[in-house]
């Protein structure tokens, strides 16, 4: 789950370049970095703990002509977080480099081997192994041949990026973990996400699994673990480096918050298509199966609700590190429609693995082009909801609704009838956005942020609703928060609650309405301080969010209140960075 960048060149300052690389993927992971940079027949390096951010790079690395450097961002999995575990990691004679992303499953077995052969270890990551490998190949072989066989001996989902002090070049490799390469005019990239090259290159590969790149004059594209060189498919990238920018928002947060009401109109005006293909596929199927993690698995929670009372079809919904656990009923009758922001969350990548190998047709909702479930599908419904650079899902949730949405929808041959609903709940996140409502939900947040516990309940579609809103609330402002379906307070969680103890309710203008507010009545009858959410105040809350009333749709106002809600919690509890909470990553690439 870190972030790689690598620069091959003629520019000039590949320190540099590859540094602000790193700025623009430190949401992968962020609590260590480094860069490698060569200088004649040496590598300097340069190692930090902590977050980037507005730290500087050594000048040392940074004050020659430099033409060849790697660097690295972290989100440790094996090691604590110390200057010896930030990458890159060197060999016994710190002349070989290497970055990587994933986690090398038979590092110990391979280091046990090394150590026998006489090599230092100074980490504790598994990373470590790599540049010792290369450094024994070496021996006999040359320097790609040598990451060629070093690297068909690693076990598990690895992208590796590694430079040689006497080279003029820049290996890489996958299987499993992302990497992009980007063709400049006398320049050549490789990154974990396109959305750190975009700002130098539009035209870029998206490395298939079990391949190598060899970066020096030219490209040059290798099939492993044969070691095969193969023709590259270039793409080209539609993405201004604008929208990869916070622009006049504090945070990336808030400017992607800011974003939905433009995110929904285009799947209105632009996805007849998508929504008729996967509606078809729906219809077809003979066990409809949509999986998510996080965030995406409250939208594939959402979507089970939208097709059952929309279209009266049942569609089920699994979480997907869960589904793994699921598959043996599936068969080559089945559809299943993974959801992912990313793409590269290996807790959905690994079981669609799996159904593939069931036959089972695979139709992915997924963010990001060229990811590996985009790559991995039949059918592929790009969200196009731009690049998501928070690491907490706002804008990727709420386009994931309005595709379910629609495809409901037109399902049940109410194409139009769905999307003027979107239109609408465009229309009311520009109330819902204003100066107004903000500074109402600035004051809510004032007097929850030193809440101990928020339990936040709804029923039916809402109870979905509930759940996201619980994420967005844990993961920005660090506080207890508990998500539950209304008609399980009784059953005991109700216990928790005491005089004063805040519950967020979601009441919109549905079969669930008059049920949620007994159960807002139960809680308000021990003490409890009830905010409601939906489009009709009642007596039983102290406080009331009001939103249009939307039908389906009014999920979506109700989230993004939540969303701006988790946000202004965050800032009031003095979170100086929303946009990078503790411990987490943009995309979870390791189980
Ligand atoms: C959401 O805010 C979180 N970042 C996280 O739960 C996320 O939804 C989950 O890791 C799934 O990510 P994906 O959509 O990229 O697969």
């Amino acid at each position: 789950m870190c972030g790689i960048f690598g620069y091959v060149g003629k520019q000039g300052n590949a320190a540099e370049i590859v540094f602000d690389g790193l700025k623009l993927l430190e949401y992968r992971g962020y609590d260590s970095w480094g860069v490698s940079v060569k200088q004649g027949k040496k590598l300097l390096v340069d190692k930090h703990v902590g977050k980037i951010g507005n730290s500087h790079l050594n000048s040392q690395l940074s004050t020659f002509n430099s033409q060849l450097a790697i660097g690295h961002t972290r989100w440790a999995t094996h090691g604590g977080v110390t200057v010896n575990n930030a990458h890159p990691h060197l060999d016994c004679s710190s002349t070989i480099a290497v970055m990587h992303n994933g986690i090398v499953e038979n590092f110990e077995v391979l280091k046990t081997e090394l150590i026998k052969k006489g090599h230092k270890f100074i980490s504790q990551t598994d990373t470590e192994v790599i540049p010792h490998l290369v450094e024994e190949f070496l021996k006999k072989e040359g320097l790609a041949s040598s990451v060629r066989d070093a690297f068909n001996q690693l076990k598990g989902l690895n992208a590796v990026v590694v430079a040689y002090a006497v080279s003029k070049e820049i290996i890489a490799a996958k299987t499993g973990s992302p990497l992009v390469m980007g063709v400049g005019k006398n320049e050549l990239f490789v990154a974990s996400d396109a959305s750190a090259i975009v700002n130098h290159t539009k035209k870029v590969i998206f490395l298939e699994d079990n391949r190598m790149v060899i970066l020096g004059d030219r490209l040059k594209l290798i099939r492993l673990p044969d070691g095969k060189e193969i023709k590259p498919r270039f793409q080209t990238l539609d993405w201004k480096f604008e929208d990869t920018k916070k622009g006049k928002y504090r945070h990336f947060l808030l400017k992607e918050i800011y974003e939905q009401p433009h995110v929904i109109k285009n799947i209105v005006f632009n996805y007849k298509q998508e929504a008729q293909k996967l509606a078809g596929l729906i219809k077809k199927a003979f066990g409809t199966f949509m999986l998510g993690c996080g965030t995406a698995s409250y939208a594939a929670l959402a979507g089970t609700y939208l097709f059952s009372r929309i279209a009266k079809k049942h569609v089920n919904f699994s979480i997907g590190s869960e589904f793994n656990y699921l598959e043996d009923y599936l068969t080559k009758q089945s559809l299943l429609i993974p959801i992912s922001q990313s793409g590269e969350t290996i807790d959905i990548v690994e079981p669609v693995e799996k159904a593939k190998k069931k036959g089972a047709t695979i139709a992915a909702i997924v963010n990001v082009l060229g990811s590996t479930l985009y790559r991995q599908a039949d059918y592929k419904i790009l969200l196009g909801a731009g690049v998501e650079k928070a690491v907490v899902g706002t804008k990727s949730f709420i386009a994931m609704i309005s595709v379910l949405l629609l495809t409901a929808y037109t399902l049940a041959k109410k194409e139009d009838l769905g999307k003027r609903l979107l239109l609408k709940a465009s229309q009311d996140l520009k109330k819902v956005l204003g100066n107004i409502f903000v500074e109402n939900l600035k004051k809510i947040a004032g007097e929850l942020k030193n809440k101990e516990h928020i339990y936040i309940i709804g029923r039916g579609l809402s109870y979905a609703t509930a759940l996201e809103a619980t994420l967005k609330i844990k993961e920005t402002s660090y506080m207890h928060a508990e998500g539950f379906a209304g008609g399980e307070l009784k059953h005991g969680v109700i216990a928790l609650i005491e005089r004063g103890t805040p519950c967020i309710v979601f009441a919109p203008n549905d079969e669930t309405h008059d049920d949620i507010i007994s159960n807002a009545q139960e809680v308000k009858a021990r003490g409890g301080f009830i905010i409601g959410i939906g489009p009709r105040n009642n007596k039983v809350f102290e406080r009331f969010l009001k939103t249009d009333d939307i039908g389906d749709a009014t999920i979506i106002p109700q989230v993004v209140i939540s969303q701006l809600l988790a946000y202004y919690l965050a800032l009031a509890k003095g979170i100086k960075d929303p946009d990078k909470p503790r411990n987490l990553a943009k995309s979870v690439t390791v189980k």
